[in-house]
Parts: C-alpha cells; sequence; structure tokens
C-alpha cells in the first residue's frame, strides 16, 4: 500500500488529519458514560455509525433522510466552504472570514462544530465537548444558532471543521467545458447566477462571527439565507406526493421551507442526485421542469427555458461544473425571492 509521512504536530495539516479520523471513525475519544468506554468511544452510540456513512468522503450519501426539520438530502460538502479561502485560526476556521455558507437546507446552523448535535442525537454517542453531560441529555447546551458559539469549545471538533474546509475534495466532472457554451449561455440569461454566482456558485455565504444577532432568526432559521423558488409542496397528504413532514413526529408537523430554502452551491452538481432539500427531482432536467424556480433569478421575471431542447443544453452545462469551472462573479441578489418575507 502507498503510505506518507504523518504531518508535523501542532501544523495545520495535523488538524486536518485529525478531524478526517474523527469524521471517519465511529469511535473517537473515549467518554465517561457506558456506550462510550472502549471499544467505543464519544463518536456515537457503542460506536455503531459515523460521519462518513452519510457523507462518504465528506460528500453524500444521495439519501433523504427525515429530520428534525423535515425531509433532506444529505449534502455534499465539497463547497461548504470555498476552496482554499478558509482563514484557520486557532484549529478552527475563522469566520465569517472563511466565507463558509450558512448550513442546512433551512439555514439553520452557522458552525460545523453545530453539528456535535449529530453526534449525539442522530448518532448517539458521548459527544467531543467536554464539561457537560454526555450525550443527548447535553444537547440544551450545544445551540444551533444562539446564545453561544460552539467554536472553540472541543479542539476535536474544531478539527472536524477544518478538515471539511480544506480537506474535501470537488468531484471532477466528466463533461468538457468546450461543449457546453450554448447552456452557459442560458444560465445567464435566466440570471442564475443571481443566486448560483459567486466563487462558490451560491450567494449563500456567513456575513457575521456566530452567534448572529436574534434578529436575523425567524422560525429558528437565518431567514436572509432563504430564498423561494416554488420547490416547497405544503399540500401535505392532500396531493398524495408531497413529503414535507417533520422527522418522528406523530403529529404530522410540516416540515420547514415555507420561508424558503438555503441556495445550494452547484460545484460538481452532476455527482449528487437526487436534487432539492427533499430529493424530490430524479434529475437536473426535472429541476428545471419548475417554472417558478427557472424564472426566478431575472427582474422581469420572464421563463427563457420553455423550450425542451434549450433546457437539455443547460443541463449539459450543469453537468459540467466543477471547481475548475470559470464561476460568474456579477450577483445581483434578487430581493423579491430571497431574504425576510
Ligand atoms: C444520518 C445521516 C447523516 C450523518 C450520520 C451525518 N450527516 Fe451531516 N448531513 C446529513 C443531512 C441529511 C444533511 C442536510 C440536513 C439539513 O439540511 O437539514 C447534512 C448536512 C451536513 C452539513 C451542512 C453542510 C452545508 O453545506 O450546509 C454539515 C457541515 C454536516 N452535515 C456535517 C456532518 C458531520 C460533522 C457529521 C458527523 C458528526 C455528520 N454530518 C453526520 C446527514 C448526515
Ligand atoms: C432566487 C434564487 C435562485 C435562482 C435565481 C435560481 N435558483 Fe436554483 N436553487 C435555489 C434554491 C433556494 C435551491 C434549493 C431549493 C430546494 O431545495 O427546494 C436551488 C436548487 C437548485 C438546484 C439543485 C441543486 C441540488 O444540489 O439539489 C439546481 C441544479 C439549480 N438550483 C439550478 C438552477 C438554475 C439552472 C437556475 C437558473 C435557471 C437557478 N437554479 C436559479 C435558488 C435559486
Amino acid at each position: 500500500m502507498p503510505s506518507a509521512d504523518l504531518p508535523a504536530p501542532a501544523t495545520v495539516e495535523a488538524t486536518v488529519l485529525r478531524g478526517k479520523q474523527l469524521f471517519n471513525s465511529a469511535i473517537g475519544p473515549v467518554g465517561a458514560a457506558a456506550n462510550s468506554q472502549r471499544p467505543s468511544g464519544r463518536m456515537s452510540d457503542t460506536g455503531w455509525g459515523t460521519c462518513y456513512s452519510c457523507h462518504p468522503n465528506g460528500l453524500t450519501d444521495s439519501v433523504t433522510w427525515m429530520f428534525a426539520d423535515g425531509p433532506r438530502q444529505a449534502i455534499s460538502m465539497e463547497s461548504t466552504f470555498p476552496f482554499g479561502a478558509a482563514v484557520i485560526v486557532n484549529g478552527a476556521p475563522a469566520l465569517p472570514e472563511s466565507h463558509m455558507r450558512a448550513l442546512n437546507w433551512s439555514a439553520v446552523r452557522d458552525e460545523v462544530p453545530d453539528f456535535e448535535r449529530n453526534i449525539r442525537a442522530v448518532s448517539g454517542g458521548g459527544g467531543l465537548i467536554p464539561g457537560i453531560a454526555e450525550g443527548a441529555a447535553g444537547l440544551a447546551n450545544v445551540p444551533d444558532l444562539t446564545p453561544v458559539a460552539n467554536t472553540g469549545r472541543s479542539a476535536d471538533l474544531d478539527s472536524i471543521a477544518t478538515y471539511l474546509a480544506l480537506g474535501v475534495r470537488a468531484p471532477i466532472s466528466p463533461v468538457s467545458s468546450h461543449t457546453v457554451k450554448k447552456g452557459r449561455t442560458l444560465f445567464a440569461e435566466a440570471g442564475c447566477q443571481n443566486c448560483h454566482g459567486g466563487p462558490n456558485w451560491t450567494i449563500s455565504a456567513l456575513d457575521f462571527t456566530p452567534p448572529p444577532a436574534a434578529s436575523q432568526i425567524a422560525d429558528a432559521q437565518l431567514v436572509k439565507f432563504l430564498c423561494r423558488v416554488g420547490t416547497f409542496d405544503p399540500n401535505l397528504f392532500a396531493d398524495g406526493v408531497s413529503n414535507e413532514i417533520r422527522a418522528n413526529n406523530a403529529a404530522n408537523v410540516q416540515a420547514r421551507g415555507i420561508l424558503g430554502f438555503n441556495p445550494p452551491s452547484l460545484v460538481s452538481v452532476f455527482a449528487s442526485a437526487p436534487y432539492l432539500h427533499s430529493g424530490a427531482a430524479a434529475t437536473l432536467d426535472a429541476v428545471l421542469e419548475n417554472v417558478t424556480h427557472r424564472s426566478v433569478g431575472r427582474a422581469d421575471g420572464l421563463d427563457t427555458l420553455t423550450d425542451p431542447h434549450d433546457r437539455k443544453e443547460l443541463v449539459r452545462f450543469l453537468e459540467s461544473i466543477d471547481r475548475g469551472t470559470e464561476p460568474f462573479l456579477n450577483v445581483i441578489i434578487p430581493p423579491r425571492a430571497c431574504g425576510p418575507r
């Protein structure tokens, strides 16, 4: 097997490796609770599951999970941080300097260390933050947004953030950029870049140091980052199609989404079907069948993509986007679809 020397201790490379080790491990450091002692550890309940199981190589398992906010497609993390832009301070990406996306489809989180909640609540592990109760009993001390930031509470947890910022590689598209000129023009004409533009192919980027001001939050979401593009189907059960319901909820409470969604990056989107927060679109063609979504980027609201042949050309362009594709840098944020209602 090929092998390499370990990075020197106390370097950023060593932090990335530690983060990757924890991310890929069902075990992690030993805890005090019965389910976090050797041979298991604090990363999951008796060592049953890892971050990697839903995010292979930091990417996505393509599964729609029923989570507390509703049906949620596992998010591929090659573009949670723009490539090479993270500023690492004390072993963690500094925010907002690292230009990280607001996190999750509903913009309910603002730091990777908030995913301590997944270790405890989803994987049933002890958790990495010391000094609070292990497992679900400590969850109240691990907030999503306010009142405190979770960065800086555990060097191990911070190292996972640094791994995601620096150590996840975007899949390389097999489609050559030379065959997609028409599709690229159609993308610009439709104003897709007004939400999927900028160096990271999304306008979603933190502009504050966590925690956020309470005024930025509505229904637990950072509302400023939410855009309404006609992809939320509120007719739970009535149309026999909608799966917009929260997990483990006997009362059938409607999922989050009525306020809009956090625009995903389009980097390597060819590799992450099915699409949208709920996995409702099996293909990129299906994403573009939605007239509201495909025309919302233009100030005049004109649908420039009525011709299915044009949509095929645009899909071909979408399939070609990877880290090597030149992004659209002239972004005008369309106020009518994004931000607080
Ligand atoms: C059971 C499957 C599952 C496991 C295990 C899991 N995730 Fe996720 N992850 C998801 C899903 C689903 C989403 C989207 C959730 C949403 O939008 O509400 C997500 C989203 C994320 C995001 C947001 C990325 C972005 O750009 O918005 C981060 C960061 C993340 N996960 C990190 C982790 C870490 C770290 C672990 C291990 C501690 C982990 N995940 C374990 C399924 C999982
Ligand atoms: C007003 C902002 C906005 C504009 C303009 C916009 N989108 Fe989107 N796009 C979004 C949001 C928000 C989502 C997520 C919706 C959801 O999950 O329900 C999304 C999702 C997508 C996805 C699915 C990605 C994934 O990982 O699941 C693709 C592909 C996409 N858009 C392509 C386009 C194209 C092509 C255009 C132009 C024709 C466009 N978008 C215009 C906001 C926008």
